[in-house]
């Protein structure tokens, strides 16, 4: 029997575009519970650290898949099926080694339309458990070109076969940080009550501090946007881009960016432990980085009030005690 109807076809398979090809529906209850995550104050952290400024941190791993990436996938899909440039009948295909990745097939099973991942063979086991139970295909790559690597491989597959692909493109493609700049911007403003004066993120593709730097200078000009990234081009931040060593995402704007702060994997570990006992929050280690360059931008900064991103809760507990 030759299956026609995209629902009987497996996951990952997908039955041609065309006229036939079932519209998606976008305005479904539970993707509306992508952002809208409470900005937390870390008080304790700065108390003892000898800090005299306030420091929030939006909770992005409360988002439905459990990271800040279900905002940008989201928006990428989102607008992809608004153009007709994805359907039933089409399959995503993009590079992630993780929070992505998972976003995308999440969105793919929720909404359904067939998931394609190209990863290093080295992404962490329990993502790639994740990926396979919400029936997305995996391709890997070589992890010496971690997810480079992976991009040049997406980008040929997609470019093989453009009819059987959507090529999402998460580094290149702006729906990314339109999605910040359309919500993670405009909350960060309201709930810190018009209030912030820093905002620090980790830079992986450059989305969230790219949009939501953009929003927050428009609405204060004097606004100091502050990246973070990997003090080398070898690390422990997953999800962060060494920059200088990297393929450049087109999704970071340099020009949004007034400083970078780079932050060794030990000064995270450390971080996440304390994070983790001192305020109740189990992060990643992208999130510890962020939180430890806040934390250095206040020390500097009297007064300020800084808003950093908690990217997701990453994998297994936090250290204990102090290293
Ligand atoms: C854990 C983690 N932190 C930070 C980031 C960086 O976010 P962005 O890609 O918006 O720069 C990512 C992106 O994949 C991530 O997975």
């Amino acid at each position: 029997m030759v299956a026609t109807d995209p629902r009987m076809l497996g996951p990952g398979v997908d039955a041609g575009s065309g006229p036939a090809a079932r519209p998606l529906r976008v305005d479904d209850p539970f993707l509306r519970s992508v952002g809208g995550t409470p900005l937390v104050p870390l008080s304790r952290l700065v108390e003892s650290a000898g800090g005299e400024f306030e420091l929030w941190a939006k909770a992005e791993f409360l988002n439905p898949t459990g990271s800040v990436k279900d905002r940008a996938a989201f928006g990428i899909v989102r607008q992809a099926i608004a153009e007709g440039r994805l359907d039933a009948g089409r399959t995503l295909i993009d590079a992630s080694s993780g929070n992505t990745a998972v976003a995308y097939a999440m969105l793919g099973a929720r909404l359904g339309f067939g998931v394609e991942i190209v990863l290093p063979r080295n992404a962490h086991p329990s993502q790639l458990e994740r990926l396979r139970a919400f029936g997305a295909r995996l391709v890997f790559t070589d992890p010496l070109e971690s997810t480079d690597g992976s991009q040049r491989e997406a980008r040929r597959r997609a470019t093989e076969d453009p009819l059987h692909y959507f090529y999402s493109d998460q580094y290149n493609n702006p729906a990314n940080p339109d999605a910040h700049y359309a919500s993670t911007g405009p909350e960060i403003w309201h709930q810190s009550g018009g209030r912030v004066t820093h905002f620090v993120a980790g830079v992986g593709t450059g989305g969230t501090i790219t949009g939501t730097g953009r929003y927050l200078k428009e609405q204060r000009a004097s606004l100091a946007v502050v990246g973070v990234e990997p003090a080398g081009p070898m690390h422990g931040l997953e999800g962060l881009k060494h920059l200088p060593t990297a393929l450049r995402p087109s999704t970071y704007d340099e020009r949004i960016v007034d400083r970078t702060v780079r932050v060794e994997t030990e000064e995270a570990e450390t971080m996440r432990g304390r994070l983790a006992r001192l305020e109740g929050l189990e992060v990643g280690m992208s999130a510890a980085a962020a939180v430890s360059a806040s934390i250095g931008v206040g020390l500097t900064a009297p007064g300020a009030v800084i808003v950093t991103v908690l990217p997701d809760a990453g994998h297994g507990p936090a250290p204990a005690e102090d290293a």
